[in-house]
């Protein structure tokens, strides 16, 4: 069931959560599915639905700083975590950065996949702040696709998949970042980016000092497979500036992604006349790009293509994160 995000249908979504069920709702980085955080059992259901394994751990969402200290025991962290917390939820907070910090006991074990860490997030978008605020305060909501699949970005992504098995979708339009959350890491000695995503390195950087690690060990992000937000269609990327191989250009049941339009050639666009091809930005704007990335791979998916090519994205801004899906969504 799709129902329009106005605070009537808020208020019964909140009603499902608290009741134990499962509400897909917009934030803006991506679509979650939501879950009362503090009950195991719709936890379960949310696994459930996802196929999602039971290592990976979930993010909390919040709407109210004081569900900190709820939900966080920050007595174990150093002084120095402590204060930078102060400084990144005063400065990111609310918006797409989620803070791995120490687990209070009232956060089910499932939750956290048994860590004794939990990924907490306050997102800015209207309607998930209201339904957070108006059900238990505390929303577990993975990305609302199925494991391993690419990111909901829209309603209809989430219905595609989901709508029969969870009880209520709120569409509240697209999302405006297009990409998840960044996850950052205060429980390690560093702070530590452990999945780029919606908040770019840069940014964090100028009011904190943070670790992006690039080879990120994987038992500090379950979550983080080699493979994943996977397209139907096969994928292959190739390097930012560079031609894609003839078969791209010129294959009838392929397209073509280029991070943006500025500097492409006038040779290559009439070689490629006719074709699929798209831009992901028309200025070069990684956060532009970003927005589009999932809602072109959804798009492309629907139409039966061969294969997909998409070109990566500068390793500056949002592009870190564009790249690492693209990564994972390209893995064989
Ligand atoms: O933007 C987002 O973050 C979206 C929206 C819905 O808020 N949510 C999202 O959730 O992307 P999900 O479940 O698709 O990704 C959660 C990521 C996983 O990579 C998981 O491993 C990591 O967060 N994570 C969660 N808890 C963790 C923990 N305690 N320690 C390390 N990583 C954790
Ligand atoms: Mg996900």
């Amino acid at each position: 069931m799709i129902l329009a995000a106005n605070d009537e249908n808020i208020a019964r979504a909140a009603d499902i959560l608290r009741g134990g069920g499962l509400a897909a709702f917009p934030t803006e980085t991506v679509y979650g599915l939501g879950a009362d955080a503090f009950n195991s059992k719709a936890l379960a259901r949310v696994f459930a639905v996802k196929n999602r394994p039971r290592f990976d751990p979930l993010i909390v969402h919040i709407a109210l700083l004081d569900t900190l200290n709820t939900i966080c025991n920050l007595e174990k962290l150093s002084k120095t975590a402590r204060q930078n917390l102060k400084t990144l939820a005063s400065n990111f907070w609310p918006g797409p950065l989620t803070i791995i910090l120490p687990k209070n006991h009232c956060v089910p074990g499932i939750a956290t996949a048994g860590l004794d860490t939990v990924a907490v997030r306050f997102p800015s978008h209207g309607v998930a702040l209201k339904l957070i605020a108006s059900s238990t305060g505390a929303i577990a909501a993975p990305s609302a696709n199925p494991f391993g699949r690419l990111s909901p970005t829209r309603a209809e992504h989430v219905a595609l998949h989901l709508e029969d098995k969870i009880d209520v979708i709120l569409d509240g339009g697209p999302c405006g970042v297009g990409v998840e959350s960044t996850v950052l890491d205060l429980c390690a000695p560093t702070p530590r980016i452990l999945r780029h995503g919606g908040l770019c390195a840069e940014e964090l950087q100028k009011v904190c000092v943070v670790e992006t690690a690039s080879q990120i060990p994987s038992e500090k992000s379950p979550g983080q497979l080699p493979s994943h937000y996977a397209p139907k269609t096969e994928l292959i990327i190739f390097e930012q500036g560079a031609e894609p191989p003839l078969e791209a250009v010129t294959g009838q049941e392929t397209a073509v992604i280029y991070f943006s339009r500025g500097g492409r050639q006038d040779s290559r666009q009439s070689a490629a006349a006719g074709k699929k091809q798209f831009f992901l930005s028309e200025t070069g704007s990684t956060a532009e790009a970003a927005a589009r990335l999932f809602e072109l791979l959804h798009e492309l998916d629907s139409q039966g293509l061969r294969r997909v090519y998409a070109e990566k994205a500068p390793e500056s801004g949002l592009g870190m994160a564009i790249n690492d899906r693209l990564n994972r969504a390209s893995y064989k």
